[in-house]
């Protein structure tokens, strides 16, 4: 007799689920398969209550495919030692007064993960290990919905166009390393993307938009670019979910079909996460005719 599941997906708002009844350190197929299924079905999903080692997360970090190293970020050093694969994002300093990890403690802006790369990763996830009395939330915002939102003639006026990820700053705002300072969109490094793409695996559609400094709409006028991304952009914050973090959480998040942003804290409070990246299966797929039908049906 097969093994009944106690996990528990629970709605969390317009998308997101919280899910329970699971300890990610000690995982049954079956259960691997639910929480993908949950994963594809809400585009972030988290977990309480976890006590996850740097191995336990990379194992768990694997059902999902192969690991894609730490981005390039501006300051901090990148994974704790004889973990190249996770990332630390952390505003604590080392005895030496070095960041032990990325982003600090101020605001990181609206960003898709390593999207001015040709293969960004598919999902990312964050396990929260030290964090701050308040602030530190991160936002997620669904581009499914957002893109459901658009008027019909913007997403004409764009369904044919790419987006140019740019990738010399990190979403702290800092400069990466090795890189020169660039504020033209049309020339600092990057690479372009459909601004429309569909999702590999469920087939939906989504607004793919990366992140605001320096994005750049190939082939048009520098002004006429800047004019359809401020529309675009006027969507994203109309569906977000905000995680309120608590010690031991775990989210995990579609790199490809959400965007996410952070809010700043208290500089003198210690704020430890561990994040591992799934390389991308594919590049962005611009969204076919049935996808966008599929988002006609959303719409009516
Ligand atoms: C990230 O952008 O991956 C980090 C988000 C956070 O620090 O909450």
């Amino acid at each position: 007799m097969a093994a009944v599941l106690e996990i528990k997906v629970r709605k969390v708002g317009l998308f997101g689920a919280e899910i329970e009844g699971i300890d990610l350190a000690r995982l049954s197929n079956a259960e691997v398969d639910a929480i993908k299924a949950a994963w594809y079905r809400h585009d972030v999903i988290f977990f309480r209550n976890q006590r996850l080692t740097d191995d336990d997360l990379l194992a768990f970090s694997r059902h999902f495919g192969t690991l894609d190293p730490p981005p390039n970020q501006g300051a901090g050093r990148k994974s704790p030692p004889g973990y190249p694969d996770v990332y630390i994002v952390s505003n604590v300093l080392d005895v030496r007064g070095e960041p032990i990890g990325a982003l600090g403690d101020g605001e990181a802006a609206w960003h898709t993960d390593m999207s001015y790369l040709p293969h960004p990763p598919d999902a990312s996830m964050l396990y929260s290990l030290e964090i701050p009395a308040s602030g530190g939330d991160t936002c997620f915002a669904s581009m499914k919905l957002a893109l459901a939102k658009m008027p019909k003639a913007l997403l004409e006026r764009v369904v044919g166009l790419d987006i140019k990820h740019d990738g010399t700053y990190d979403s702290g705002g800092n400069l990466r390393k090795g890189l020169a300072a660039s504020n033209d969109p049309r020339t600092s490094v990057g690479t372009a993307h459909p601004i429309v793409i569909e999702h590999p695996v469920s087939g939906e559609p989504a607004l793919y938009l990366g992140r605001r400094r320096n994005a750049y709409v190939m082939g048009l006028e520098l002004a006429e670019s800047e004019r359809v991304l401020e529309a675009l952009w006027s969507f994203v914050e109309t569906t977000v979910y905000r995680h309120r973090w608590a010690l031991g959480d775990l989210v995990l998040w579609d790199n490809r079909t959400t965007m996410h942003r952070r809010d700043a804290f208290d500089a003198k409070a210690r704020r430890v996460m561990h994040r591992t990246q799934i390389k991308g299966s594919a590049a962005p797929r611009r969204a076919s005719l049935r996808a966008l039908q599929r988002l006609e049906r959303l719409r009516d």
